[in-house]
């Protein structure tokens, strides 16, 4: 299976590039903040615990992320191509969570796709996003906030990855297309 993690800071096309992957390889795609966000609009219990940390900008606590990653990855089934993982692990203990996730079912990280972005351009993206997305969490305030903990909690799994020979630094800014030809040319490099 080709088990990706598009990693990088919010805005910085997580969810962009994936849907590209996904139409080239055929994998499905796990994307936290959208199991999250549909939760909370279905005013199910997690939803309504998770809504106060995502419009703060803040992590929901790590053992509760890795109990509902692994029950949408068990809900996957086997007879798939392989799984994008977006937005998880956003901590160290979520890396090796996945780790041994992937691991119990004979699989691994085949590769971590890292898309370098500077602050301001993030900062630009999420709050013009925020004209039209609906998302709480896309204003210039808890952008910043959101950024302060990436940097903080997420950034460290960087070199995590590099020194496991997975990390593959992608810049993430200019045109989408051209963004996701050198993503094509890291996962084929590994398939
Ligand atoms: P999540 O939904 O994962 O949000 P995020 O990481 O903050 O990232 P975004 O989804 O905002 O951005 P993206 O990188 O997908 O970029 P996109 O393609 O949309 O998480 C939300 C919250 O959920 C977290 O804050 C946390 O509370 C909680 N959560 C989720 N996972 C968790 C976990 N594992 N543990 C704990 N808590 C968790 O692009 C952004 C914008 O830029 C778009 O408008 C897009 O059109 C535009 N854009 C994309 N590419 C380009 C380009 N090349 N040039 C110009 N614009 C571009
Ligand atoms: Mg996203």
């Amino acid at each position: 299976m080709l088990n990706i993690v598009i990693f990088g800071a919010p805005g910085s096309g997580k969810g962009t590039q994936s849907e590209k992957i996904i139409e080239e390889y055929g994998v499905d795609h796990i994307s936290t903040g959208d199991v999250l966000r549909e939760e909370i609009k279905k005013g199910t219990e997690l939803g309504k615990l998770a809504v106060s940390y995502i419009d703060e900008g803040n992590f929901i606590p790590d053992s509760l992320m890795i109990k509902i990653l692994a029950s949408v990855l068990d809900a996957k089934g086997k007879d798939i191509k392989g799984v994008i993982f977006d937005g998880f692990p956003r901590t160290i203990q979520q890396a090796y969570a996945l780790d041994k996730m992937l691991s119990d079912r004979g699989e691994s990280v085949s590769i971590v796709i890292g898309l370098e972005v500077d602050d301001d351009e993030l900062i630009h993206r999420i709050v013009l996003r925020g004209r039209t997305s609906g998302r709480a969490d896309d204003n210039a305030h808890t952008a910043k906030h959101r950024l302060e903990n990436y940097h903080s909690q997420t950034q460290p799994l960087k070199k995590f990855y590099i020194n496991a020979g997975k990390y593959a630094s992608i810049p993430g800014v200019g045109d989408i297309d051209e963004i996701f030809s050198h993503i094509k040319k890291a996962i084929d490099a590994v398939k």
